[in-house]
């Protein structure tokens, strides 16, 4: 029987118990194996702390949200770092992976995932990654699972902004997830028809959100939305140093930056503005039916990679294709948003240093 371990890390998202039964199911069908859930994440690795699963064990799970093996962050810079605790977890893990009998690690997550998974690919370890994020970022893929659910559920709140913004004649700034990048607050922007979008990828002047918005309430328009990364950077703050902008995050009054645009755009047009941050709902609940076919397909593509013993990739789509990517190709490099991902919606990224 082969063993084969399976590891969600990493933020959760809608789709992970689907890709959890997709590998799972194809799994048994194709090949005489046994499925071990190593539980929350990385540190079930590195604590040993596993359970095996049967069948029934994915019954059921196709439409929940979340993971049924628990997550958690584990960053990769911590990894080969030996802390307080005295444990050596690069060597735990690849301890434990004997320990446990297993002939290949599935690991579902982001990049910091991708990353972890290609140290253990390094170690020696079989390993065979899904790309997992709300965030899309992962280079190599068109889409991640996870980021469907997620644009449906921000563009939801951009709906129904709308109604609420119309009656107050307010400038509504709806916050949406995306440190680094813009992918999910570009999509819901464009599919919420909110009036400007900013994302980290663009930093934007204020000057020029402050004249597009002008523009729009002296033609008549009485309410306005913004859609804004919560990585969302002025062009100021993007030529800071990563330190330097530490700082003076940490002294600011309002460190979330659509509290300090909801400030500036009052000030300058004296229009009443209210902040919306949906936060972690965009993470939560049942996935759509889009990222329940996504992550059951990429779950039973990386059954057939086991059974062909194809290790040392991730699953990726491209061109509506599924694909193997090597992991050493996929590690440490992020998918953000450029000009040409823009087509859709150049005339909506107002205060970009290009698209307006
Ligand atoms: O990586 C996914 C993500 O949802 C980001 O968009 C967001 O910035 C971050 O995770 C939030 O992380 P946490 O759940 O640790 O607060």
């Amino acid at each position: 029987k082969q063993r084969i371990g399976i590891v969600t890390s990493g933020g959760d998202c809608p789709g992970l118990n689907a890709a959890i039964r997709g590998v799972a199911r194809a799994s048994y069908g194709m090949i005489d194996c046994e499925i071990i859930g190593i539980k929350d994440g990385f540190k079930g690795l590195i604590h040993c702390n596993y359970q095996v699963l049967t069948p029934r064990d994915f019954s059921g799970i196709l439409v929940r949200g979340g993971t049924i093996l628990g997550t958690s962050r584990t960053p990769f810079k911590k990894m080969r770092k030996i802390e307080e605790d005295n444990i050596d977890k690069v060597k735990n893990m690849v301890n434990n992976y004997e320990k446990m009998k297993l002939d290949c690690l599935v690991t579902l997550g982001g990049n910091g995932t991708h990353k972890n998974a290609n140290l253990l690919r390094e170690e020696g370890l079989n390993v065979i990654a899904l790309p997992k994020t709300i965030d899309n970022d992962i280079w190599g893929t068109d889409i991640t699972f996870g980021f469907h659910s997620a644009v449906d559920i921000a563009t939801e709140v951009i709906d129904r902004i709308h109604t609420t913004a119309d009656s107050h004649d307010r400038v509504m700034l709806v916050e949406l997830m995306g440190h680094k990048a813009g992918w999910l607050t570009l999509h819901a922007g464009v599919a919420g028809g909110a009036d400007v979008i900013l994302i980290p990828e663009i930093p934007y002047d204020i000057n020029k959100v402050i004249a597009s918005l002008d523009k729009r309430h002296s033609s008549g328009k009485d309410f306005s939305i913004l859609a804004v990364s919560e990585g969302a950077l002025s062009i100021e703050e993007s030529n800071m140093k990563k330190k330097e902008l530490k700082k003076l995050r940490e002294k600011m009054k309002y460190p979330s930056v659509s509290y300090r645009l909801a400030k500036q755009i009052n000030e300058a047009l004296g229009l009443e503005t209210r902040v919306t941050i949906p936060g972690h709902q965009q993470r939560g609940g049942s996935p759509s039916p889009y990222d329940r076919i996504l992550a059951t397909k990429l779950g039973a593509y990386a059954a057939e990679m086991i059974a062909g013993k194809d290790y040392g990739k991730t699953v990726s789509v491209v061109n509506n294709k599924l694909w193997a990517t090597p992991l050493k190709q996929v590690a440490g490099k992020l998918k953000l948003v450029e000009k040409d991902n823009l087509l859709i919606s150049t005339g909506k990224l107002v205060g970009a240093s290009f698209g307006d």
